[in-house]
C-alpha cells in the first residue's frame, strides 16, 4: 500500500496524468486520495470497475449532501448550496429531466448545424488571417467557436456571446467562489429574462422548444428552464473549448501524428475520438455512495465520496495496448472521456462535430500552424478537474 496520494494534482505535461498520480496505477481498480478539505475518499482508477460503478445508481451525484466530495475550494460554496439540474440530479428526477432534452441533441439535430459550424469556424479564421500571425489560440479560436455554436444552440441572441463567455470564464476560473456564485446568479437573470421574451416572440433553439412545451403542459417550470439551460451552457462551453486547445497543442507537439493526419484527412474522426481518450479533460467525475456497495476486495461504504479519474481510467492497461501513446491504428470509442451511465455526456455528438470542425479546418486553412513561444512558456491549467491550454500563442 502506498501512502495517500493527493487529488487533483497538477499536470506536469498539459496532455499526460500528473506524475504524482503513477503510484495509483498500480493499485487499479481503485484507491485511496485525499481532497484538498483534507477528507479522504475513494479515486477509481480501472476501466471495468469504472463502467460498473457509473452504471450503479447507488452512487448519487447530489452535491448538497453533505459526504459529497467537492475536489476544490473555489467549487465548494457553490456545490454545496446548489444542485445543478441533470447532472446533480438522480433518477427519476435525472431521468425526467434529460427526457425533455434528447430530441435537441439526437446525432439529425446535430449534423444540422453542420453547416453552421462551419461557417463559425471560417469567420473565426479569417479574423486570425486578417490580423496575425502570430496569435492566441484560446481567446481567438478555442473559446468562441464553443460560446457561438452553444448560444446558436439553445437560441441566445448572438450579440450576448460575449457576456457568455465572460460568465462561463468567471464560473469555471474566477479566482474565487464569490465570482463563481456571481456568475451563476448573472447567466440564471438572464437566461430567466431571456425565456420570458421569448414567450411572446419564439425562434428555432433549444430554449424555444422547452418554452413551447412549458405552454403545452406546464413542465418543466420557469425556475427549471432557467436551471436546463444554464447546465447546457456550462457543461458545452470550456469543455469543448479546452479540447480544441489542448487538442492543437497535442498535434503540434505530435509531428509525426499530425502528419498523418493531414495526409489522410479522413483519419480525423478516429483522431478526435483518440485525442478524447488520450486527454481525458474532464479528469474528476463525483459521486458520493448512498448504500454500501463491493468492489473486487473492498466495500465503498455508504456515506463514502467516489472520484472517477478519466485519465487514468482511459489509460487503463487492461483497456488499452501503450496508453501513453497517441496511436490513430487503436479504435479508442469505448473511452469514458464522456462519463457512462444515466450522465454519460448530452452533448456528446455535438462535441464530436465541433471537434472535427474546428481540428480540421485549422489544419487545412494554415498548414504551417506551429507554437508561437517555447513550449515551457506556454501556460496550462492547475489541477482542476477540467484540463486544458491557458493560453496557446501559434504562428503559421
Ligand atoms: C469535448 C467536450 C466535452 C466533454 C469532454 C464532456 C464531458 C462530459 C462528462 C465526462 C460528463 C459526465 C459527468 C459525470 O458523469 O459526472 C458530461 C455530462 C454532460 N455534458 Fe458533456 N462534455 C463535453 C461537451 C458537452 C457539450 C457540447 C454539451 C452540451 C451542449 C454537454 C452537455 C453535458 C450535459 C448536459 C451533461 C450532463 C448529462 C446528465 O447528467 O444526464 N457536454 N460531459
Amino acid at each position: 500500500m502506498t501512502d495517500v496520494v493527493a487529488f487533483p494534482q497538477n499536470r506536469t505535461c498539459p496532455y499526460h496524468p500528473p506524475t504524482g498520480y503513477d503510484p495509483l496505477r498500480e493499485e487499479r481498480p481503485l484507491s485511496r486520495v485525499t481532497l484538498w478539505d483534507g477528507r479522504e475518499v475513494w479515486l477509481v482508477t480501472g476501466h471495468q470497475a469504472a463502467r460498473a460503478l457509473l452504471a450503479d445508481q447507488r452512487l448519487s451525484t447530489d452535491s448538497t449532501q453533505p459526504d459529497f466530495p467537492i475536489p476544490t475550494e473555489r467549487a465548494a460554496a457553490v456545490r454545496r448550496r446548489r444542485r445543478a439540474a441533470l447532472l446533480g440530479r438522480d433518477d427519476p428526477e435525472h431521468n425526467a429531466q434529460r427526457r425533455l432534452l434528447i430530441p435537441s441533441f439526437t446525432v439529425r439535430r446535430t449534423e444540422h448545424l453542420r453547416p453552421r459550424i462551419q461557417a463559425t469556424v471560417d469567420r473565426l479564421i479569417d479574423a486570425m488571417e486578417a490580423a496575425g500571425p502570430p496569435s492566441e489560440l484560446v481567446g481567438d479560436f478555442a473559446l468562441p467557436v464553443p460560446s457561438i455554436v452553444i448560444c446558436d444552440l439553445l437560441g441566445v441572441p448572438y450579440e450576448d456571446h460575449d457576456f457568455f463567455e465572460e460568465q462561463s470564464r468567471r464560473l469555471l476560473r474566477g479566482p474565487t467562489s464569490a465570482d463563481t456564485e456571481d456568475a451563476i446568479n448573472q447567466l440564471e437573470g438572464y437566461l430567466g429574462d431571456l425565456i420570458d421574451r421569448k414567450r411572446h416572440s419564439p425562434g428555432d433553439g433549444v430554449i424555444d422548444d422547452l418554452v413551447e412545451r412549458q405552454r403545452q403542459d406546464g413542465t418543466p417550470d420557469r425556475y427549471e428552464l432557467v436551471q436546463l439551460a444554464t447546465i447546457l451552457l456550462v457543461a458545452g462551453h470550456e469543455t469543448t473549448a479546452n479540447m480544441i486547445s489542448l487538442g492543437t497543442y497535442t498535434l503540434l507537439r505530435h509531428p509525426e501524428r499530425l502528419a498523418q493526419l493531414r495526409a489522410d484527412p479522413a483519419l480525423l474522426p478516429t483522431a478526435v475520438e483518440e485525442l478524447l481518450r488520450f486527454l481525458s479533460i474532464a479528469d474528476g467525475m463525483l459521486r458520493v455512495a448512498r448504500e454500501d456497495v463491493p468492489v473486487g476486495d473492498e466495500v465503498i461504504r455508504a456515506g463514502d465520496g467516489v472520484v472517477f479519474s478519466t485519465s487514468l481510467i482511459n489509460r487503463d492497461t487492461s483497456a488499452y495496448s501503450e496508453p501513453d501513446s497517441l496511436d490513430w491504428d487503436r479504435s479508442p470509442r469505448h473511452h469514458l472521456a464522456f462519463g457512462y451511465g444515466i450522465h454519460q455526456c448530452l452533448g456528446q455528438n455535438l462535441a464530436r462535430t465541433e471537434l472535427e470542425i474546428a481540428l480540421g479546418t485549422l489544419l487545412r486553412r494554415l498548414p504551417g500552424l506551429a507554437l508561437a513561444a517555447p513550449v515551457e512558456d506556454i501556460p496550462f491549467k492547475p489541477g482542476d478537474t477540467i484540463q486544458g491550454m491557458l493560453e496557446l500563442p501559434v504562428t503559421w
